[in-house]
Order: structure tokens, then sequence, then C-alpha cells
């Protein structure tokens, strides 16, 4: 899809038919997080992927209940690791670059989707420790979006956005 098309009919999608994701569709989703840019391309994040139904709903019950993930047939976890900017970058790197530079490869994963016919929906509303804990991760790295992936079953509406005289005044 040309690439303002693309993100003009991007949605949040939150309900999924049973079709099953292609692990080549998954890969291509994770190579376009992969080559994000990022602070001194330092890429202090990883992925998980989760396709267990049990595993699923333990990340439904870390989210408060928000039971469209376990319905998606695929499921990426975003995770951040700050020591690895903290190294270059010191507390700038750790409390700012980490996060931006992980929100620029869940949005790319998440257009990526958009852009293969999937639907999926950036969830950042859990309990991370709790997560963390389900997915045995090692101490010190923090996950920090999850994206439930398929095939869309719904059509919503576009969501309205704020004027561009708000966001730019001067205009
Ligand atoms: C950082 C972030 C966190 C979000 N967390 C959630 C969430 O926990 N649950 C949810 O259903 N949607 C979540 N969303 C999706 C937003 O609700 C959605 O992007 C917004 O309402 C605009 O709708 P649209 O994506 O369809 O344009 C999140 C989006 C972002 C960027």
């Amino acid at each position: 899809m040309e690439f303002f098309e693309l993100i003009q009919k991007r949605r949040s999608i939150r309900l999924y038919t049973d079709e099953p994701v292609d692990d080549s569709l998954v890969d291509k989703i994770l190579e376009a997080a992969r080559i994000a840019p990022s602070a001194g391309n330092l890429q202090p994040y990883e992925f998980r992927i989760i396709r267990d139904i049990q595993v699923k709903n333990e990340l439904v019950t870390a989210a408060y209940g928000q039971g469209f993930i376990a319905t998606a047939p695929v499921v990426i976890v975003f995770i951040e690791d700050a020591a690895r900017t903290e190294k270059t970058y010191g507390v700038r790197g750790s409390s700012l670059y980490v996060h931006q530079d992980t929100a620029v490869a869940v949005s790319h994963a998440h257009l990526a989707a958009a852009d293969l016919g999937l639907g999926s929906c950036w969830v950042g509303a859990f309990d991370s420790p709790a997560v963390a804990r389900i997915l045995n991760l090692r101490d010190g790295i923090v996950p920090v979006a999850i994206l439930p992936i398929g095939y869309p079953a719904e059509s919503p509406p576009e969501n309205p956005r704020r004027l561009m005289g708000e966001l730019l005044p001067e205009k």
C-alpha cells in the first residue's frame, strides 16, 4: 500500500478472525521493527512471540482483562533494555531514548501488520512486572508494549484527531 494511504487507513483492531497468521508474515513484521531507527543505533529492545493460548490468557490478566489479546492468533511483546542505551547516553538514554526507540519499533511493526492486511492493536495498559514474570524475562529488561495480531474482523471508523491548528498554533 502507498505510505500515506497506509497511515490513513491504519486502525487499532481488537477483533480478529480465526484464520492463522503465517510465520512468514510475523517475520516480516518483526523485520520492520528490527530495522527501525534508534538513538546511536543502539536498538535497545527485544521481541517475544506468543502463540500459546495459556500464555495469552495470562497476558490478558496482566493487561487488566483486555480479552482481545487472547483472541489474536499471534501476540508480539516488545521489551526495553535501558542498560543498553544508558551505557552510551547515561540517564537521557535510560529515561528517554529507550522509550522513543522502542516506540518507533512498535510503530513500524503496527504499520507493517496493516500493510500486510493484518490488524493489530498497541496495548500499553498492563502490569509490566506481571508480564515480565509470565515471559520469564531476565532482570532489568521491561515489557512495554503488547501487539496482538490477526486478520481483522472489524472495520472501525476513523478516530478523531486534534486539529492541526491546535498542534501548530502559528499556522
Ligand atoms: C502507547 C499506546 C498505548 C495504547 N494502549 C492501549 C491499550 O492498552 N488498550 C487498547 O485497547 N488500545 C490501546 N492503544 C490504542 C489507542 O487506543 C488507539 O491508537 C487510539 O484510540 C487511536 O485509535 P486508532 O489507532 O484506531 O487510530 C494504545 C495506543 C498507544 C500508542
